[in-house]
């Protein structure tokens, strides 16, 4: 594996769940793969799961690791091409980059999308440079407009709590104070429109995934209907995404709370697991009752992090 980003880098889905259960039941096991490698995580924003999770998978594997936050003692980096660099950052990308590849083995990046300029964040700008010029192989830590690793942890959560083969699975957007990417939510999409589940996602009107993520999902407006039966609550804010109104891109078009998942929202579901990428902002996702709640999951969720990344870094380390 060279690069871990959408889906259909991580191939047959029964293949990776298998590998993820392996690791689970003994997360040593491949201890040896990285001795004398060296991970390298940088930051371009913040984070509290992905900084841990990330950094203990390459640890079980036998990897060092460095961290570089990029906003807090490092250079500030200037990304675009073709400007005259008299500003406050002192270095290009484009020379950083190799740089940072020359010190490491394996890459992590996180970038979030700027939610200005679609064509930039939906161009995955930043990341595809890091794939270009680092010479390694390089992971979504969460980029403009996914976020794999999350994604992955999601599924490898819905399949260990499934009770049907088949579970009704729906992504619910909720309001939030302020504006979001949609990089969670598209990469949950594009996984669960993978994986063998029946998926449908619920928003207001105009905030319609990128197709390229939501594919074919079935798209239910009215929120309650969607929840009906379901097995699964995802809930999650995103900004609007530009599809079909493409002067609003990564504006909040909604702030509706009758969308919060309350208990009146999981009374209609089939006893359904709730879940959440976290960090989540309680009152306006969620309810306190729910998230605390016997069928909320959010926090063996968040625990499945450190399996999905192990599972990418495993290949990578094997690859080489
Ligand atoms: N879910 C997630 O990526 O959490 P962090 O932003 O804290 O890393």
């Amino acid at each position: 594996m060279k690069s871990f980003i959408n889906v259909d880098d991580i191939g047959r889905l029964d293949k990776a769940l298998a590998e993820a259960m392996e690791i689970k039941n003994d997360r040593f096991k491949y201890q040896c793969l990285g001795k004398n490698k060296t991970l390298l995580m940088i930051f371009f924003n913040n984070s509290l799961r992905t900084r841990l999770s990330t950094q203990k998978a390459a640890m079980n594997l036998g990897m060092n690791v460095i961290v570089l936050d990029v906003n807090a003692g490092a250079w500030k980096l200037e990304t675009e091409r073709g400007v005259i660099m008299d500003g406050d950052k002192s270095e290009h990308l484009l020379e950083a980059i190799p740089v940072m590849g020359s010190y490491c083995d394996i890459i992590g990046v996180r970038s979030f999308a700027g939610l200005t300029d679609r064509e930039y964040d939906y161009a995955e700008t930043v990341l595809n440079q890091f794939i270009k010029y680092s010479g390694r192989p390089v992971f979504a830590m969460e980029t403009a407009t996914v976020h794999p690793l999350q994604a992955f942890a999601d599924l490898i959560t819905i399949d260990e709590y499934k009770t049907v083969a088949r579970p009704k699975v729906v992504l619910s957007w909720a309001p939030h104070c302020r504006a979001l990417p949609q990089a969670v939510p598209n990469s949950f999409a594009q996984w669960m429109n993978a994986a063998d589940v029946d998926f449908v996602i619920t928003h207001p009107e105009g905030y319609e995934l990128d197709p390229v993520f939501a594919g074919g999902a079935r798209v239910e407006y009215d929120q309650m209907k969607a929840l009906e039966g379901a097995d699964f609550v995802y809930a999650k804010n995103w900004s609007c995404p530009g599809v079909t109104r493409p002067d609003d891109y990564g504006k909040i078009l909604s702030r509706d709370m009758s969308w919060t998942i309350d208990r009146s929202h999981m009374a209609v579901t089939n006893n359904a697991k709730f879940m959440h990428c976290l960090p989540v902002r309680r009152g306006l996702i969620v309810t306190d009752d729910v998230i605390e709640g016997p069928d909320s999951i959010v926090i063996p969720e968040a625990a499945n992090r450190e399996i999905s990344c192990s599972v990418v870094i495993r290949r990578m380390l094997e690859a080489m």
